[in-house]
């Protein structure tokens, strides 16, 4: 398949591409600013935000899928900068998804758990979708966009986690580099999610894109963890002294943007779609002895 993917330059989107070349797919890689190669693919930077110059490169591209991962994703850019979050994340999937209707072609967009308020457990697709961040509530607002089209799946993911092989550090880099040098580190205690690293989510989201799956799944882990048992798991695998992975509370950090206390997803439905999907548990995700990563997650599936 032709696929093209967005945000290539990114943690997950690196991920992809080197996913998706590995699986013999014909892969396209824009970035926003990054030059370079990812994957064995050259990166066009295409910004989003200018709507002249996307569909000029989509015509020039013709995909016949398009995983769109680029976004503003930290939540404290989205609240410092909201008209630049909205510009890319709800204005950009808006167009893209426009001409993925237009052109009858596959379009996949990656939401997030954010979407959601956090006041209750393992949320399924069906659960009122109410953020209370702004990084959130542009993910959500674009979400209508993609369920309009006919072939647009909305893949709304869980916390990533694992070594970013592509991108900026991410949180998870940068603790264990803190705590490889012993200095203590410290994570919310009270603030659930169901993290799924990196490899496992590409693999995933390679079998959604061909399949024919439409409207909003969950993806996630199988474990509700909150990030202090997710980095001292990661601590212990890694040798390194878990007693420096320290607990705190969301009430420690008044931030300006109040955090969601629980948005674990339930992924019963990503189950049913993708048959015999099995996810690595913390541990073995991250054994980097696989280049791309021994989860069943990566089995081809008829799905
Ligand atoms: N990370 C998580 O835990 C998590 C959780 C749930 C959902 N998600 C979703 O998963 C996706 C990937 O997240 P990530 O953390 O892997 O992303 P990331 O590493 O922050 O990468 C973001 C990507 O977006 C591109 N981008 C930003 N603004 C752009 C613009 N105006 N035009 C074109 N490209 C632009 C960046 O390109 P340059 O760097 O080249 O400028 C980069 O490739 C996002 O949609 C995010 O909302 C992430």
């Amino acid at each position: 398949m032709r696929i093209l993917v967005t945000g290539a330059s990114g943690r997950l989107g690196g991920t992809l591409v080197e996913r998706l070349v590995a699986a013999g797919h014909e892969v396209l890689g824009w970035s926003g600013a990054t030059h370079g190669r990812c994957g064995g693919v050259e990166l066009r930077p295409v910004d989003l935000t200018d709507q002249r110059a996307v569909t000029l490169a989509l015509t020039e591209a013709d995909p016949e899928a398009i995983l769109h991962t680029a976004a503003v994703t930290s939540a404290e850019a989205a609240y410092r900068q909201p008209q630049r979050a909205a510009a890319v994340n709800i204005g950009a999937t808006r167009h893209l998804a426009a001409w993925a209707a237009r052109h009858d072609r596959r379009f996949l967009y990656t939401s997030t758990d954010l979407v959601f308020d956090g006041a209750k457990s393992w949320y399924g697709e069906h659960d009122p979708a109410e953020p209370i961040l702004e990084y959130g509530r542009t993910k959500r607002a674009a979400e209508p966009f993609v369920m309009a089209i006919p072939r647009g799946v909305v893949a709304r993911l869980s916390l990533l986690f694992g070594p970013s092989r592509h991108g900026t550090p991410s949180f998870f880099d940068l603790a264990l580099d803190a705590l490889g040098r012993g200095e203590p580190r410290s994570f919310f205690e009270d603030e659930f999610r169901t993290p799924v690293d990196y490899r496992t989510a590409a693999a995933i989201l390679e079998r959604l894109v061909v399949s024919g799956a439409t409207g909003i799944v969950h993806v996630g882990g199988r474990e509700r963890l909150s990030r202090f048992e997710l980095m001292r798991r990661a601590a212990i695998v890694r040798g390194l002294d878990p007693d420096l992975v320290r607990a705190n509370r969301q009430a420690d950090h008044p931030a300006p943007e109040p955090r969601p206390a629980d948005v674990s997803l339930d992924t019963t439905r990503l189950a049913t779609l993708l048959p015999g999907l099995e996810r690595p548990g913390i541990e073995n995700a991250l054994d980097e002895t696989d280049p791309l990563g021994g989860s069943a997650a990566t089995t081809p599936s008829p799905a």
